[in-house]
């Protein structure tokens, strides 16, 4: 039976030949190392892959989420160095002498990190989709600002946005963390108070 392009009398387009393809997807996978929540691991991944992807496809930690990909709404923020960083936007391959945290970090032994309880007493959560990427920002951010006010919260955490409008109880978990400080896991492991 012929075809749409030969019922209308054209010629079928080319298939792509297979440098095409290349030039397309770019190189073959690489192996590359990535020291995560302190442990240096392997990963064999094509170059362009992101950091998001890598964490989420290769190394199963799924806490991070990709939701615009577009270095927009940061959740997929983790920390690399110490750094909040939209892990949708740097290269795998580009982190491989970096320090990595991500939320799978927090936490000891199945309690929640300090952080994390004050997010669940300020009911900072609806669907939860925002709130990985919101902790791991926090979590750098009351590095820097222990006693952060209203006012600082709001400048210091618009890098990240929550389509379910949980902004109010997120800045009380923020709050409480300045008024009743206590470490975070993260912190202490970094020998900091966050
Ligand atoms: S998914 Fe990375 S900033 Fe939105
Ligand atoms: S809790 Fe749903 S996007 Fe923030």
């Amino acid at each position: 039976m012929p075809n749409r392009h030969q019922q209308r009398g054209k010629q079928m387009p080319e298939p792509p030949k297979a440098e095409v393809y290349m030039m397309a997807f770019g190189p073959s996978p690489v192996s590359i190392q990535l020291n995560v929540n302190g442990q240096v691991q392997s990963v064999n991944c094509e170059p362009c892959r992101t950091l998001l992807q890598v964490l989420r496809e290769k190394l199963g930690l799924t806490g991070a989420k990709q939701v615009c990909d577009r270095a927009t709404c940061g959740a997929c923020t983790v920390l690399v160095n110490g750094k909040r960083v939209y892990s949708c936007s740097i290269l795998a391959i580009d982190a491989q002498d970096a320090n990595i945290e991500t939320v799978e970090s927090l936490g000891q032994d199945g309690t929640l990190d300090t952080l994390q309880q004050a997010f669940v007493a300020a009911d900072a959560s609806q669907c939860g989709y925002c709130t990985p990427g919101f902790i791991m920002s926090a979590t750098a951010f009351l590095t820097d600002n222990p006693s952060p006010t209203r006012e600082d919260i709001r400048k210091g955490m618009c890098g990240n946005l929550c389509r379910c409008g949980t902004y109010a109880g997120i800045e009380e978990a923020l709050l409480s963390m300045g008024k009743t400080p206590k470490p975070s896991t993260l912190a202490m492991k970094r020998g900091k108070r966050g």
